[in-house]
């Protein structure tokens, strides 16, 4: 009688570890600090300083899946002047005489079987923060949430939206 609770006190130590592991794994993942970038842009600066729009570089974040990055020359309309003799806007303008883009580094995606769009989340008042953070917080962008089907499909089910399995997979 002992030995079997004894054994029953141990898997259940293991299950508790292994739960314990897989948490660990996960949040780290979630809050790792993001890939470095080619230019140190940084959000904070743009957005609470300079006071700026999310939409002002990220145009079609209203309804496009991926509203992509601004062009060198939307940068350039302020950096002509704007702390012109920084070594990061150096750059910066080195790749504007070059007729070179920025390849940033990707942090969200995700993959082509899942179907996304902002538009019905932006419609529906979904903040930017809700799927990206606070932007004036990140110096630098990193994943805040783990975009597996569990983290849609908990939302969706808290906010009423669709959780029917065509709603994302057709
Ligand atoms: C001055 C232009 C500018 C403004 C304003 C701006 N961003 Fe960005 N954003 C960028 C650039 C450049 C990158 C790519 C470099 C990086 O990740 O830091 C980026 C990257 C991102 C990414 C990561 C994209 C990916 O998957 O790689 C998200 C999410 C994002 N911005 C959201 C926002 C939100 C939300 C706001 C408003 C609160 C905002 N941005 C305001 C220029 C801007
Ligand atoms: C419901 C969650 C959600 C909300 C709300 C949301 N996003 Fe996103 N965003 C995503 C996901 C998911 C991706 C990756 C899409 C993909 O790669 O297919 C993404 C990608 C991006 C990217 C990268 C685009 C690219 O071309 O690589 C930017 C920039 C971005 N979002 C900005 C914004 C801004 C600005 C807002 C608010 C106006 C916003 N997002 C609101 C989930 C969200
Ligand atoms: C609307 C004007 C405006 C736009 C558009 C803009 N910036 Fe800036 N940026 C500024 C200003 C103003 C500062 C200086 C802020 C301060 O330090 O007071 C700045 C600072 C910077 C810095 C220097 C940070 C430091 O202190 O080292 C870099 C790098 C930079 N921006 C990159 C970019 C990039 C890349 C883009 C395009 C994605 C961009 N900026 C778009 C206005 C702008
Ligand atoms: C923070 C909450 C939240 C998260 C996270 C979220 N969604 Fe949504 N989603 C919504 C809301 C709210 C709506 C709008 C529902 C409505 O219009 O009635 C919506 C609508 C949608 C629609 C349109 C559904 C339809 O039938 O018109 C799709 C597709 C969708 N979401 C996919 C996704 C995917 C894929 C993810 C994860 C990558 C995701 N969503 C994450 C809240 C969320
Ligand atoms: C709100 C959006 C949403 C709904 C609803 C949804 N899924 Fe998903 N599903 C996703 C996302 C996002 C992924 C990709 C997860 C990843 O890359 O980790 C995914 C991935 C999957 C995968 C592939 C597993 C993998 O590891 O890539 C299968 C199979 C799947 N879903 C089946 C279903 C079924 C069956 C239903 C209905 C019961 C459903 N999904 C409902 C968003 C959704």
């Amino acid at each position: 009688m002992k030995a079997k609770l004894l054994i029953g006190a141990l898997l259940a130590f293991f299950a508790f570890c292994g739960v314990l592991i897989v948490l660990l794994a996960h949040f780290r993942g979630a809050g790792a600090e993001g890939p470095a970038q080619p230019i140190a842009f940084s959000h904070p600066i743009h957005v609470e300083t300079v006071g700026l729009d999310c939409a002002h570089c990220h145009a079609t974040a209203d309804r496009s899946r991926r509203p992509g990055m601004p062009s060198v020359a939307l940068c350039m309309e302020c950096h002509e002047q704007a702390a012109a003799d920084r070594p990061e806007v150096r750059k910066l303008r080195e790749h504007r005489d070059a007729g070179r883009p920025i390849e940033w580094a990707r942090v969200y995606g995700l993959p082509w079987h899942v179907g996304f769009s902002h538009k019905p989340h932006i419609r529906a008042g979904v903040e930017c923060a809700a799927c990206h953070g606070e932007l004036r917080a990140q110096p630098r962008v990193r994943r805040v949430s783990s975009l597996e089907m569990g983290w849609c499909v908990g939302c969706h089910r808290d906010r009423t939206a669709d959780t029917d399995c065509w709603a994302c997979h057709r």
